[in-house]
């Protein structure tokens, strides 16, 4: 194991040596420095809080990928899904003269200001996950993550796909939405992705969208109220799988079988997910990779070695149903 670590580190350093030297962007540093246990790179990840399984795993592979071994020093924040503590984090990895700044950003408004500072400090940011709207894009220097418009396209496609196969396509089909956290590019990307599939079945009707904040609780909730304003609801499409299993409670406490009477749709694909879809109580998951540590250091490394890094990176992602799930379950890292 230690030889494994000592391994992996080696390799890191060496490719960042063969790259010449080691590229301090913040001009108080020394542009030139010697690799040693106490020159680590140190990285601040402003991360969006613990709100479902798709963003354990995701701060999961930050804390596994930037590690000591692999020359990283992590600073990492909870922002407890509140702008405001992410703003907070910022201005303090600024104060500890961080060489990188991840952020996931909670919703896309109000970075402007703080994220000037940031490139005034020197300091290079990488978007992970979701996306900022400012005006001026050289604020970040790269962004990883989902494609979210065509998460919410897949969504519904599947859905027009899995009717014709059961034989109801030509019915009414009555959908209620979940929506994730207003104002994230998730929920925005996705919520634009539904609707415009949605438009174009002329049988599908939306009866109601909400907000269940990718929240479990909260996705009950939202549920057991469309059940008790709606009782011809078709089909559940809620933005992340979390939402999706508070639904299901709130579809079973209702005295209905969740994905026979309720077709339910949910995006992230997570290993609960795909065990739901075994059980028959989810009928196809739409997969939104959370695993960004490894893609946000390969862009630190290609920085550090003075490579050029591209400005939008979308991850492939896969959709799940009752083919492929039980194959996949044993292997699935999330
Ligand atoms: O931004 C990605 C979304 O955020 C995931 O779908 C959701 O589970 C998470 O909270």
């Amino acid at each position: 194991m230690i030889k494994k670590q000592i391994l992996s580190y080696t390799v890191f350093l060496v490719s960042l040596c063969l790259a010449g030297c080691f590229y301090r962007p913040n001009a108080q540093r020394s542009s030139l420095v010697t690799p040693t246990e106490s020159n680590l790179i140190v990285v601040g990840y402003a991360q969006v809080g613990a709100e479902s399984d798709w963003r354990v795993a995701n701060t999961q592979s930050f804390k596994s990928t930037f590690t000591e071994e692999n020359g990283f020093e992590l600073i990492f924040i909870d922002a407890q899904q509140k702008p405001e503590n992410q703003i907070k984090a910022l201005r303090n990895f600024i104060q500890q003269e961080v060489d990188y700044i991840v952020l996931a950003p909670i919703v896309e408004s109000g970075w402007d200001s703080v994220l000037k500072e940031v490139k005034e400090a020197g300091i290079p940011l990488i978007l992970s996950d979701r996306m900022v709207n400012v005006e001026d894009d050289s604020l970040y220097v790269s962004w990883v993550g989902g494609n979210f418009v065509k998460e919410g396209e897949d969504s519904v496609e599947w859905l027009h796909n899995y009717l014709k196969e059961i034989g109801r396509d030509k019915e009414i089909i009555n959908i209620v939405e979940m929506q994730g956290t207003l104002g994230s590019t998730a929920e925005i990307g996705r919520t634009e992705g539904i609707e415009k599939k949605i438009a174009e079945y002329p049988n599908f009707r939306l009866l109601e969208k909400q907000t269940g904040d990718f929240v479990q609780s909260m996705g009950q909730e939202v549920m057991e109220g469309f059940l008790k304003k709606y009782d011809d609801i078709d089909v559940l499409i809620a933005q992340n799988d979390n939402m999706a299993f508070g639904a299901i409670d709130a579809i079973e406490a209702a005295g209905l079988v969740p994905g026979k009477d309720i077709i339910i749709i949910s995006i992230d694909a997570v290993k609960a997910a795909l065990e739901e879809i075994v059980a028959g109580r989810i009928n196809a998951s739409i997969e939104c990779n959370p695993l960004h540590g490894p893609r946000v250091a390969e862009i630190i490394r290609k920085l550090e070695a003075g490579e050029p890094v591209e400005k939008k990176i979308y991850v492939n992602e896969e959709i799940f149903d009752i083919k492929n799930a039980a194959e996949r379950l044993p292997t699935r890292e999330y």
